[in-house]
């Protein structure tokens, strides 16, 4: 019997279970069955998870009796518009989707965004499930029930808040995962650390190499206690207004590289790695933490296979895109510091402040490229 571990996220009106289990997607129609769908199923996924994962789970899923029909977007982030969603509503109002209908998102963040937010529009609202295959998606895009797509103007900028009825991991995916992308998804993984669990974060630090060579149980290990934490963090504060900012630790800084790479120079956890790094640097600069601190964070970051190095750009650039985030309230930007491993504390910063560390830290020896 393969091992299987579960993890409640308690929302008020729809409260949702994690499953993780080695080889759930070769019996994704099992599961289905299992779980009482009743009606069609459409299978939200990308070409790449497609041509790895397609024909074997919708195989499976009619051997089950259970009506499908496959969606393919193409992959990336570029994809992930408001044209791609109304194609995906096509195809539903053609096959004549209903309520009692299910999407099923098979694949990455890009994936699980789109569908999410097409099932939450669609009919004003039709169930899906999140089966994620990036570990960015297995520990944190496929939880929180945030969907949603980019506009021209800003990234996630149109979308909703809309939970899943369940979410079905399968670690094995990630086998056939880039290397980058895995390496990008341990920053998020190091992010629950830093944010809420000191010991979390000295197990990531313990089993970084077998972690990257995707070592069974310690995968699991690793995507379940995200999960829990990402979970908890969710049901305190299911609509953002103040804990669940702390999840925002490392991309205050973070979403400003990826915006001034212009999307290109980084996937986002490359981002959110520098943006670990440095916000400990910022908070060590205000006295929130000791340097110890920064050194265990940029360690571990280092270790995952990230850089911790910002790029050469001005800080009025980089100060210009942190306010650009959405996350900035009346014009200030607020931060995540760390105070220690496993605890955060939420503040705002000045632009002087910013400006004097970073005049500083280009001159100083843990400094910038
Ligand atoms: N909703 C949220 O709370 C939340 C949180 C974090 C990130 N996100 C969003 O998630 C997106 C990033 O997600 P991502 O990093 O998963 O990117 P992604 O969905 O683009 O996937 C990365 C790449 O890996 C491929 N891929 C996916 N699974 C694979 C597999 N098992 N084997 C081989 N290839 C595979 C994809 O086709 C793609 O090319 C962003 O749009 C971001 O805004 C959302
Ligand atoms: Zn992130």
């Amino acid at each position: 019997m393969t091992a299987t571990s579960t993890v409640k996220v308690p929302l008020t009106e729809r409260s949702y279970e994690i499953t993780i289990q080695a080889g759930l997607l070769e019996r994704l129609g099992r599961q289905l069955k299992r779980y009482g769908v009743q009606g069609k199923v459409g299978v939200v996924t990308d070409r790449h998870v497609a041509r790895h994962y397609l024909k074997s789970s919708l195989k499976e899923i009619k051997k089950q009796g259970i009506d499908s029909v496959p969606i393919i977007v193409a992959p990336g982030e570029r994809s992930k518009t408001l044209k791609t969603v109304e194609q995906i509503l096509d195809v539903l109002a053609r096959h004549r989707f209903e309520r009692s209908s299910m999407l099923l998102a098979l694949g990455g963040g890009v994936v699980g965004d789109m569908a999410g937010f097409a099932a939450s529009i669609y009919q004003r609202g039709i169930p899906y499930i999140q089966v994620p295959t990036t570990l960015v998606a297995q520990v944190d895009s496929s939880v929180g029930g945030k969907t949603g797509v980019d506009h021209r103007l800003g990234k996630n900028l149109i979308g909703s808040f809309y939970q899943p009825c369940a979410v079905w991991i399968d670690p094995l995916t990630l086998h056939t995962l880039p290397a980058r992308e895995l390496v990008a998804g341990l920053a998020e993984v190091i992010k629950y650390g830093i944010i809420a669990d000191e010991s979390f974060f000295a197990y990531l630090q313990r089993h970084m190499s077998e972690l990257r060579r995707q070592s069974p149980g310690i995968v699991a290990t690793v995507v379940k206690r995200s999960c829990e934490i990402k979970a908890e963090v969710v049901a305190a504060d299911e609509r953002e207004s103040d804990r669940r900012r702390i999840l925002n630790y490392g991309h205050t800084i973070g979403h400003a590289l990826e915006a001034l790479g212009g999307y290109k120079s980084f996937v986002h956890g490359e981002a959110v790695g520098i943006g670990l790094v440095q916000e400990a640097e910022l908070a060590c600069f205000q006295g929130i933490c000791s340097r110890t601190v920064v050194e265990e964070i940029r360690r571990t970051v280092n270790e995952a296979g990230l850089s911790d190095r910002m790029p050469r750009w001005t800080s009025q650039k980089i100060w210009k895109a942190m306010l650009h985030d959405k996350k900035v309230s009346g014009g200030r930007v607020v931060g995540v510091w760390p105070e220690r491993i496993g605890q955060v504390r939420i503040g705002p910063i000045e632009k002087y402040v910013f400006e004097q560390w970073y005049s500083g830290a280009r001159a100083s020896p843990h400094g910038h490229a």
